[in-house]
């Protein structure tokens, strides 16, 4: 089966070669066609190309075809959203009512609050209910446009509850069409009974969950909360060793409370990203400079708890590239909405829209592991990319902050 797409107004991030990622002043720099065409055979991009070289006759031959005329619209590779939480049992309003009758997160967290109150109450939910409301929230970012995403445990906490969890990120990876990675965060918090004993906590990480995890085939990816009332340096590293013996490549949270040092415990430990970095310093600009690992800014975190802005520019002027990813999770980002991430980045941090398409899709595909088959419009990586309404320019999306501009969404060839 072939779809075409005719008289795209912008084909927005094209690549004639896939590239793992943009940096510094690349960030910036956009590859859009007008007035283009693009073909899809099956699950892949074939072809695209400007609509007056387009040859009718090239895919005339084609058993089953479909056209879809994108005329004023505008064509995107889908968001790559490479930090989420999305699989959870509530939501936690009173807390986000506690904070606007001036408690902070931390001091939520310290009263056995926050990532707590979210293991008690998923320890409660049954796997199929936490299976139906994650699906409903897929299908949610679906619709804004996400067509991967990122999906961490870390609200079981307990060998039964991390895996239950582990499992259900596993349905959906097999039910939804979404490209889904998996990650393990067992060191999201530190249980209450393990307060006094954090070593036992990090060896039941050690030799009871990641053994078990890895036997399964239950996660990608392995994750640490590194930060001020969480997990140490040193903890950090005495984790990240014990993944990398079952092949799980770090993706942390670092440097969201304080300048901890998770910057770079991460790059020691090849993390393929460190995420949050509301805190981030000559130092760990240093250390991410000429490493593999992505920094990761979660801009929906720092909106929605009055957190630092990650220092974006001061990053991008030294070099480096940026992803952005929502972290979407009941606490401090309960919106998986990639086109607000654009607004918030183009508003608050002042990254163009180009810096802020690139953070969204191929660097944030870099992010997740995704990048050789995501993350831009190139031949032969999936045909995962929306269709906007009609609109005057790819600016418009984050300009018309809180709308959704995506009226089409195609995963894997299939239109949605
Ligand atoms: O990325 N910072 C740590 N973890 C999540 C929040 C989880 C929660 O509050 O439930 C985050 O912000
Ligand atoms: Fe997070």
């Amino acid at each position: 089966m072939k779809v075409i797409l005719v008289n795209i107004k912008e084909l927005v991030q094209v690549e004639e070669e896939a590239r793992a990622w943009v940096a510094g002043k690349e960030m910036n720099e956009l590859k859009v066609l007008h007035d283009a065409f693009l073909v899809i055979n099956d699950d892949q991009i074939e072809n695209f190309g400007l609509m007056q070289d387009f040859d009718e006759t090239a895919v005339d031959g084609a058993d089953m075809m479909m056209e879809i005329d994108c005329t004023g619209k505008i064509v995107m590779p889908g968001y790559c959203d490479s930090h989420t939480h999305l699989v959870f049992a509530t939501s936690r309003e009173q807390e986000f009512v506690d904070r606007i009758n001036g408690l902070s997160y931390e001091e939520i967290a310290r009263r056995g609050g926050g990532i707590l109150n979210s293991a008690k109450r998923l320890e409660q939910a049954s796997e199929d209910e936490l299976y139906l409301s994650a699906m409903a929230r897929l299908d949610e970012i679906k619709q804004l446009g996400t067509t991967a995403v990122e999906i961490k445990s870390g609200y079981g906490l307990s060998v039964k509850s991390e895996l239950k969890m582990l499992r259900v990120i596993q349905r959906l990876k097999e039910t939804s069409p979404l490209t889904i990675k998996s990650t393990f965060l067992g060191a999201h918090a530190m249980p209450v009974e393990y307060k006094n004993k954090r070593q036992k906590y990090i060896q039941l990480i050690i030799q009871e969950m990641l053994p078990e995890i890895s036997q399964q085939g239950l996660a990608d990816y392995m994750d640490v909360f590194c930060d001020r009332g969480f997990f140490s340096v040193s903890e950090t590293a005495q984790l990240l060793e014990a993944a990398w013996k079952y092949d799980l490549q770090p993706k942390i949270h670092a440097n969201e409370l304080g300048l901890t040092g998770g910057v770079q415990v991460g790059v020691q430990y090849q993390a393929l990203s460190v995420d949050h970095l509301e805190h981030v310093g000559e130092a760990e600009i240093e250390a991410l400079l000429g490493s593999k690992t992505m920094p990761t800014v979660l801009p929906g975190a720092a909106f929605f708890l009055s957190l630092p802005l990650s220092p974006v520019r001061k990053m991008m002027n030294a070099g480096l590239p940026i992803a952005l990813a929502s972290d979407f999770n009941p606490g401090s980002s309960p919106s998986g909405n990639m086109n607000f991430i654009q607004s918030l980045a183009c508003i608050n941090y002042k990254m163009t829209p180009e810096e802020a398409i690139n953070a969204c899709t191929l660097n944030s595909a870099y992010a997740m592991g995704i990048e050789k088959s995501c993350g831009s419009i190139c031949r032969g990586k999936l045909a995962n990319l929306f269709i906007t309404k009609v609109l005057p320019g790819y600016a418009a999306i984050p300009y018309f902050y809180g709308s959704n501009p995506v009226e089409t969404v195609i995963i894997n060839g299939e239109i949605y």
